[in-house]
């Protein structure tokens, strides 16, 4: 069995396995619908138990859609109604109830010490669903819609991040560590991505090119990310951070410094960091990007059954 915690921690070869099982899966389903399940049905008989500590759509959903097809059954449970934490209930405890139970727990929470401690004592494997530092499922499924749209490896693309320094741009720059494409970021000085995570960059010979100008981070971009400037793990002052970031909203003009067919990409929920023009404008491709979350995250679960073809 295997975890799917952090991009950085996941070898390359086996991001790339990921994606290349859910490409072959996504094409045999073409005229299956969202529930039929898929004709091997490899995660038969299996319990998978999705845990969120905080709101969530499109991970809830896709998981459970993903879960389905590939023959297994889920149950989600909201932390506020387990004994964890309350009552007495160590960790350790609920760690051993969900591996008798379950055979796959996926966990989306405020504290990336949660998931070590999971990880530590369960004995089924453990997804992260988002964390303060990461979201690996998210960014992973990402790489898969840039090479679906694009017809290219995306280590021969100009990705562009416009945004906060937050858990998907950490995933974006492991990512680009692991599939050796080249990241421009777009932020404000004092929202530059942390010491640890550029150092860690270096340390794997890659290199990310930081702008404080929006337009510069934009040139040439065949890709443009971007995600909610106040994410919802932020505690901070949400009025002066947004004021901190009112030069670097994606908008029609700034997108026209990117590639004549760039993309522009964004996880949602979002806020006013993109126009609405172009949100729901022809460059967008927030709903592909959405609904592939399904394909990519059904290989991730074989992935941690080692069961990938
Ligand atoms: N993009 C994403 O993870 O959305 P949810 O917060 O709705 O799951
Ligand atoms: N950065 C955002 C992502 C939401 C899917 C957050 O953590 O709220």
């Amino acid at each position: 069995m295997k975890n799917f915690i952090n991009i950085k921690d996941i070898p390359s070869i086996d991001l790339k396995k990921i994606l290349k099982d859910a490409k072959k899966r996504k094409n045999k389903r073409k005229k299956l619908s969202t529930l039929e399940t898929d004709k091997d049905q490899p995660l038969k008989g299996k319990l998978l138990i999705q845990m969120y500590e905080k709101a969530s759509s499109r991970t809830r959903l896709s998981f459970h859609i993903a879960i389905n097809q590939l023959g297994a059954g889920s149950i989600t449970v909201k932390a506020s109604e387990l004994h964890l934490g309350k009552g007495g209930e160590s960790l350790a405890d609920t760690a051993k109830i969900l591996s008798t139970y379950g055979d796959g727990f996926m966990l989306r929470t405020d504290s990336d010490k949660k998931i070590d401690d999971f990880s530590k004592n369960l004995n089924i494997p453990i997804i992260n669903l988002l964390s303060p530092s990461s979201h690996p499922c998210q960014v992973l499924s990402d790489v898969f819609t840039v090479e679906e749209i694009k017809k290219k490896p995306i280590s021969k693309l100009n990705i562009t991040w416009i945004g906060d320094s937050n858990n998907v741009l950490n995933s974006l720059i492991a990512a680009s560590v692991k599939f050796k494409f080249k990241l421009n970021i777009g932020c404000p000085k004092s929202y530059r991505p942390p010491r640890f995570v550029m150092d860690w960059v270096k340390k794997n010979r890659r290199k990310i090119n930081i702008f404080n100008d929006p337009k510069k981070a934009a040139k040439n971009a065949d890709v443009i990310f971007s995600d909610k400037v106040v994410s919802l793990n932020d505690k901070v002052n949400k009025a002066k951070k947004i004021k901190d970031f009112k030069n670097f909203r994606i908008s029609s003009s700034l997108i026209k410094y990117a590639k004549k067919d760039a993309i522009f990409l964004h996880c949602l929920p979002r806020g006013n960091e993109v126009s609405e023009d172009v949100f729901l404008g022809k460059k967008s491709r927030v709903w592909q990007q959405a609904l592939n979350r399904v394909h990519v995250q059904k290989s991730i679960l074989l992935y941690c059954f080692e069961k990938l073809r």
